[in-house]
């Protein structure tokens, strides 16, 4: 009797330091639910604010705000295109940037039938590094930039790092990462002077999580995403917007081996472009599509294992219809090439003569 009387008491000691323990990890269970309520609401609040208010208030005068030109990059194409085309819509000046002087002048006449704006066309070959860039300086130090659009960027389809080539790599680097380094050091000193201008760095959510198969494209979107960051924070006070763009498929000839035709997940350039631009000055950061905000905000929640794993099958299956597609290219060029003769039977160092 003794003894049980002795465990009663144990157990009414133990039942009183438990309940202490349980207010304290009650208040930490309370701490972090009003933790992720706050973020949950102030994150609804910047999606209303960036995606549905932005648009709804459509009155933004880019001119006033930033400059009277724009530079775009990567512009005869996909993204870069469809952006051009929309800031000429809001009445902004365009350069564009590209390799084919024959796409540029194709584009630039384009914009200003249809906008009445003024473009001018800059050939310039991004991969080639360094050398570009003395040349691109002299041809735009007369004109008023107040917006840069780095859009510029390369990626061919998922691969293993060591079946892309050393080539392949340098390019990517010199694309996706060099391009706007050096543009934005080219441009942003003029803005800075006259103490405003928007600086737009196409990212991509690829930029979340690492994504095996496309680890280089993947890595330097984290690149242009956190030199966008500390950009914004450097010249935020200088009347400086930087915003980078993290957006997710875009139906472009980038992503022509996902079965990518345009849908709600997946815009065409079009209509990215027009969502994108009009979060413009609105915020630093941003998919600048709605669907695609939804989806990096289920993408963002999900453990790293469970995304490089996810990732890495849907590439594995991206990586063999593209191979395939590739492989039925070659053999319809073949066919389509002349007939040679067939000279298997004949040896180095004999009579070559046919
Ligand atoms: N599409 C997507 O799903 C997606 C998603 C997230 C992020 N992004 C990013 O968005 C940007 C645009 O992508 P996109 O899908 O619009 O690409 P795209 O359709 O392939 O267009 C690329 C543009 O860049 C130009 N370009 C390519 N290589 C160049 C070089 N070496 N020098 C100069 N210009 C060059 C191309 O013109 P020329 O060939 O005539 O030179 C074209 O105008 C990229 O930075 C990409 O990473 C795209």
């Amino acid at each position: 009797m003794a003894a049980v009387d002795r465990f009663d008491f144990l157990f009414r000691e133990l039942g009183k330091t438990l309940t202490a323990y349980n207010e304290v990890l009650a208040l930490f269970g309370a701490l972090y639910v009003a933790k992720k309520t706050v973020t949950t609401v102030l994150g609804i609040h910047d999606a209303i604010k960036v995606h549905l208010a932005a648009r709804v208030r459509k009155n933004q005068h880019f001119v006033n705000c930033f400059g009277p030109w724009a530079v775009v990059t990567g512009s005869t194409d996909g993204i870069g295109r469809a952006y051009a085309q929309e800031l000429a819509s809001h009445g902004v000046n365009i350069i564009l940037i590209s390799r084919s002087m024959e796409k540029l002048k194709k584009v630039a006449k384009d914009i200003e039938s249809t906008f009445g704006v003024k473009t001018f066309v800059i050939k310039a070959d991004f991969s080639k590094g360094s050398e570009i860039y003395d040349v691109i300086s002299q041809q735009i130090k007369d004109k008023e930039i107040g917006i840069l659009v780095n859009n510029v960027g390369v990626y061919d389809y998922p691969q293993y790092f060591v079946d892309v080539s050393m080539d392949r790599l340098w390019q990517l680097i010199n694309i996706n990462i060099a391009a706007a380094t050096m543009m934005t050091h080219l441009v942003l000193p003029q803005m800075v002077e006259r103490g405003k201008g928007a600086i737009v760095n196409m990212s991509s959510n690829t930029a979340l999580h690492p994504t095996p198969q496309m680890t280089v494209y993947a890595a330097t979107k984290t690149y242009l995403d956190y030199f966008s960051r500390s950009l914004q924070y450097e010249y935020k006070d200088h009347g400086i917007t930087v915003q980078s763009l993290l957006p997710s498929y875009v139906a472009t000839r980038m992503t022509e081996y996902t079965d990518g035709s345009p849908a709600l997940l997946i815009p065409s350039a079009g209509v990215y472009a027009r969502h994108a631009v009009s979060t413009l000055g609105v915020t630093s950061r941003t998919t600048g599509y709605w669907p695609h905000t939804l989806q990096l905000w289920v993408s963002t929640m999900l453990p790293e294992w469970f995304w490089m794993w996810g990732s890495s099958r849907l590439n594995s299956a991206i990586r063999r219809k593209a191979q395939l597609t590739l492989q039925q290219r070659e053999a319809k060029l073949r066919e389509k090439l002349p007939r040679l003769p067939d000279l298997s039977g004949i040896s180095p160092g004999t009579d070559n003569t046919v």
